[in-house]
Parts: C-alpha cells; structure tokens; sequence
C-alpha cells in the first residue's frame, strides 16, 4: 500500500535533535527511507542530525546506514547510498544557544549548496526535559524566523508530565512559535487503521445510525504489549502506563471513535470535533478512582521456558517502584451520543501478545427468541483491529446447521492486507510526509492535549499520593492484574480476549 501525493512537499531541510537515540534510527530514518523509494521526498532535501555527541557527516550517515540495514523493512535498498547523500550532521549542545550557531551556520550553507531555500522542520526526538529549551535557544538564534521560509516544530510525545506542565510547556513554545507551525506527534495518528475509523465511520452508512448510546452497550479500547519496559527503565519509571499510552494514543482513538461527523476534512474541522469529546469526559470524582481504575505492575514469570524480569528488577527501575505497567479505567463521556455508555480502556505491557483493538459492543436484541445457553455472547461486536493483522470484525449469531434453533456467533472479518500486497505505511511514514506538506490534521491540537491531561489529572495526583489504592502484581505474560475484571464484570461483561488460543509461536489468533 503507498501512500498517494498529488504533488512532492516543498523543498525543505529536516533537522533531528536527539539523532544519537533510538528513535532516530529505529523510526525516523527508515520512515524516511521509506519515503525516498516511494519518490515522496522533495525534489530538494536533506537532513541534518543534532545532538550533543560530536561527529562528522560521514560518521553519522555510517550509524544511519547500519540503522536502515536492520530497522527498515523497505526489501528495496538500492537507494541506500543516493538516500545517504542526504544526510548531514552537527553536534548542538540543546542547552546552550551559543552552539545553535554552528547549527545556523550549517544550515544556511546547505541552503546555499543544494539550492534548497528556507523551509525547515525541527524535529524534537530528544528527552522531554529539552522540548521547551530547544524551540527557546531556536529562537534566540532566529532559526524561527519565517521570513525566507517555513519553520515547523515537531514536539514527541510526552507533551508534558501532567496537566501543570503541560499548560507551562505549551505557554514556553507560543512565546516564539504560532501554534501552526507547532505539530504534538502522536504516532497512533498515523496508523493507517487508527485513521481508517473514520473512514468506517463516515463513508458506510449502515454503521453511523446505530453509533450511539441507543444501540451501543459499552465501548472497549486495548493496547497490549508483548514486551517489557526493555532499555527504558530510566524513561518508565517517570512515566508508566497512564501517562505513556492512555493519555495520548488510547485517548486519541477515543476521540475518533467517539467524535460527530466533522464538517470537512480540514485539519481543524476534525480536530474541532475530538476535542469536543475530550471535553465532554465525565472528571473522575476523588472518591471513585480506586473503584473506576486499575494498576498493575509486571512480575517475573516464566514464559514460554524463559525466565522474565519483573518491573522491579529492570535496569533503571527503583526496586520500590509503584510505577504502573497496566492500567485500566472505565469512563463516560457526556454528551447526548454517548451518555451513559461506559468506555472501558486498558494498556500494559509484558501482556500475552502485542494487540491494540477497539471493539464496540452492541445492545442485545430486546427479547431472546432462543435459548440464552444457545447464544453464547449477548451483543453483536465490531472490532477495529489497529495492530497487528490490521482489519474489521464484525461478529453476529448464525443459525447451526441442523435440528433445533442453536446459535453460534460467527465472524466477518476483513484483512487490511487483502486489500493490496504491499506493505502497510509504518506511522511516522505518514506523520512525517503530512508535516512536510504542512498537514496537521493527524497532529494534536493544544486544547486536545490539556484536556486529555485534564481529565487524567485526578488519577494521577490519586495514584501518586493515596497509598490505599493498590498497585496489583500480575506475572508477565498475563492479561493484566485479576482486579481489571471486575471493572467491567459491574457492567455484566467481560474483557475480549483477542488470543487465548495463542500459538506456541507467539502468532496472533483470531477466536
Ligand atoms: C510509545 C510508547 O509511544 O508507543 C512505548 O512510549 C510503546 O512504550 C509504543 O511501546 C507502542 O507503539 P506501537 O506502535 O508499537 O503500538
């Protein structure tokens, strides 16, 4: 699957703070490689890699190569060496304004070189300590300035630590940058099914008439990971579940799944109606956290005949720790399309298989013609598969062939890649193609992002300061402390289970 332009993004140069990390190398640089064999990058472009380290261009573009030869999943890679061409390098102490000098320096006869002009993308992939610093010492370097070109900023996820800093990040950044030229990545935005909800939603018109509190029992969103915190520890334990998958990704595909039609597909007019449902989140009153959410911690476990690390014993993990590596919640949004249906949502890592899901889970007939043994689950289920085996569910009761009226639930289920044999879009492939154009319709809007932190703040100020919710254990490879299943079993529901038949393999299974 490619992705369709109708025309190449303005000539441009992107610049990477933090291109010694993994992300550079794991992400960013495939994404773009990406983007170089499908002919999307602009006819002049290069890229120039920043961070404290200092090294040559040569040097850099070796660990780039090195990085594309093991991240990239292009099978193409007879563009590797054209592709390198592109690559600069320059060592910038993010703290030090003095420093972005050389970084102006370099840039500016690129610009001259290469005939390129003054179009730039910075690009933050740096710890989040540095996302006010460096778009400030930009600034003071006039490396903002607009007059021979476009300037955008590309702040990574986490935007802030909480609602408070959130707020004083966002009020740094528009000091010297107008909030278009500011793009909040999340990359769950740029997954081809996180954006394929609207799609479903808005060009099919048998789904939108029963999309609503009269026809929709409860909704429940997933992301599950196979894999624990792994070299991150020292990141984790300042962030956790909650603040690393909920508040942004989890959330943003509420706001899709929950949102009115938008009145056109203009970056605004979409992003008008998902921050409408971030405001319309019932705030968590004190006194129902413990009973409306759930943590959990990963512990040591044997899987599959290895021996797993708990959270604990992760490096960079205080072995006290009460970070979460699971959490679940259950809320409401108050509107008139939603009010009353519970939203259930729930993240962790060290789960039994990497799956993010949302599943909405229709109203039961009024009345049961046949036997209620004979049914064996209650509601129609639509199940939007983001990852992996991306695709749609829908799940009904048939008739089984034979004497009597026995009913057994079956699937439609439809595969992303039945519709074409190439490869899906990896998220930042799209993200980042969408800033070069100047597209900011898959970005997080400011007020979208307070209110996310605004309606997490009180869990998150409970979880930190009341000792008397717990923080459950749960072996890793485990769907989670027991406890999140009484969070739904209020509603007389259960979690999905997308894989209790998983394959010794680890492969992803259908039930
Ligand atoms: C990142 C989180 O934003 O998303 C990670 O910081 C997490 O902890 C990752 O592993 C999951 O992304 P994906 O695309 O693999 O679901």
């Amino acid at each position: 699957m490619k992705l369709i332009l109708m025309s190449k993004p303005e000539n441009q140069i992107l610049i990477i703070f933090g291109a010694s990390g993994d992300l550079t190398k794991r992400k960013l640089i495939p994404a773009l490689y990406a983007l170089e064999i499908q002919n999307l990058l602009p006819e002049k472009f290069a890229i120039i890699g920043a961070s404290r380290t200092e090294m040559s261009d040569e040097d850099f573009r070796v660990a780039m190569k090195d990085g594309l030869q093991k991240y990239s999943n292009e099978k193409d890679k007879s563009k590797v060496d054209d592709f390198q061409k592109k690559i600069f390098y320059q060592g910038v102490n993010a703290d030090e304004p003095e420093t972005y000098k050389k970084l102006a320096t370099k840039l500016s006869d690129l610009q001259k070189l290469l005939g390129i002009g003054g179009n730039s993308i910075y690009y933050l992939s740096t710890p989040p300590s540095l996302y006010g610093v460096i778009p400030k010492n930009l600034a003071i370097n006039t490396l903002n300035d607009q007059s021979n070109g476009w300037k955008r900023v590309i702040v990574e996820k986490p935007f802030g630590y909480d609602l408070q800093s959130a707020i004083e990040l966002n009020s740094d950044l528009v000091k010297d940058w107008l909030e278009d030229q500011i793009y909040r990545i999340d990359h769950y935005l740029g997954k081809e099914t996180v954006q394929n909800v609207l799609v479903t939603r808005f060009t099919n018109g048998i789904f939108e008439p029963l999309w609503n509190r009269n026809y929709v029992d409860h909704v429940e969103i997933t992301s599950a990971e196979s894999i624990g915190v792994e070299n991150r520890g020292g990141y984790y334990e300042g962030s956790g579940a909650l603040r690393d998958m909920i508040q942004n990704h989890l959330l943003q595909v509420v706001g899709l799944i929950a949102m009115e039609p938008p009145s056109s597909m203009q970056p605004d007019a979409i992003r008008n109606e998902t921050v409408k449902v971030f405001q319309s989140l019932r705030p968590f009153k004190e006194e129902e956290i413990s009973k409306s959410t759930i943590r959990g911690q990963y512990l040591s476990a044997t899987i599959r005949g290895a021996v797993v690390k708990g959270y604990r014993e992760e490096v960079g993990v205080d072995p006290n720790s009460k970070t979460e590596t699971f959490a679940a919640l259950k809320f409401f949004i108050d509107n008139w399309r939603w009010g009353g249906v519970p939203f259930y949502v729930r993240s962790g890592k060290h789960l039994p298989t990497r799956v993010s899901e949302a599943v909405i889970h229709f109203k039961p007939t009024p009345h049961y013609l046949f036997s209620r043994k004979a049914a064996p689950e209650p509601c129609n289920q639509l199940v939007i598969r983001i990852q992996p085996d991306e695709g749609i569910l829908l799940k009904f009761g048939m008739k089984t062939p034979g004497a009597g009226f026995d009913v057994q639930n079956v699937n439609m289920d439809f595969h992303y890649s039945d519709l074409s044999n190439q490869r899906i879009p990896e998220a930042y492939e799209r993200l980042l193609l969408d800033c070069m154009t100047g597209d900011s319709t898959l970005y997080a809007r400011n007020d979208a992002v307070i209110s996310t932190w605004k309606f997490l703040d009180p869990v998150l100020k409970a979880w930190k300061n009341d000792s008397v919710i717990p923080v459950y254990g749960y072996p890793a490879g485990t769907w989670g402390p027991e406890q999140a299943d009484d969070l739904v079993k209020e509603h007389g529901t259960t979690w999905r289970y997308p894989c209790k038949n998983l394959s010794d393999d680890g492969i992803y299974c259908e039930l």
